[in-house]
């Protein structure tokens, strides 16, 4: 696995310290809410599985936790076909503050969508914390807009800490640039 990585673009170390700051950011303005009771902690899965499993063990806040599977990237593919719902999402989310958990904010499609969802489900404030936001040329900074983001990362394909490539090196302890492919399909 670790043969299939260009370099190194973010350590375990960096990241361990990036998602403390995050959760203290996060906590001190959530802690503010009338009824911390009803913030729900999303994670968008299955990227954000390890990033989320850090995060929220350090938010010391009463909330549920509810999962959103979303799928942009088919297979071997690193660009999006677009995200969309893969299963259900709680229906009624009326009184709810929610808090999105993603991997990375690439076109900001994915958080559009679910916010758009969130909103139509009753939610009375919706906020996103993406580990990495991608700085894109293409895009406009209001496509790109989140409440915490981790880390502004280059335009490149990365893989590790939940972020994959054809669902492999999501068990990677940091955040790798991928070999151009294909590392994997011997002739
Ligand atoms: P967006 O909808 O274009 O913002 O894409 C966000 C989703 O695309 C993320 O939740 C990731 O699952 C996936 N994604 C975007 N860039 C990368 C990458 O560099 N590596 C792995 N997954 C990525
Ligand atoms: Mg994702």
């Amino acid at each position: 696995m670790l043969a299939d990585i260009e370099s190194i673009l973010i350590t375990e170390t960096q990241i361990s310290a990036r998602v403390t700051a995050l959760a203290r950011s996060i906590a001190a303005d959530l802690v503010t809410l009338p009824r911390e009771d009803e913030i729900v902690f999303m994670p968008i899965m299955n990227g954000s599985i390890v990033f989320a499993a850090d995060l929220m063990r350090q938010l010391p806040l009463k909330m549920r936790f509810r999962v959103a599977m979303i799928s942009s990237y088919p297979g071997t593919s690193t660009t999006s076909r677009g995200p969309h719902i893969v299963g259900s999402l709680p229906e009624d989310l009326r009184g709810c503050h929610m808090l999105l958990v993603d991997d990375i904010l690439d076109s900001g499609q994915t958080l559009q969508l679910l916010r758009s969802e969130m909103q139509q489900r009753g939610a009375v404030s919706i906020r996103a914390c993406v580990l990495l936001r991608k700085r894109l040329a293409t895009t406009t900074s209001e496509a790109q807009s989140c409440e915490y983001v981790g880390f502004e990362i280059p335009d490149c394909f990365v893989v590790g800490y939940g972020l994959d490539y054809d669902d492999y090196y999501r068990n990677l302890p940091h955040i790798g640039i991928l070999k151009p492919p294909p590392f994997e399909v011997p002739a």
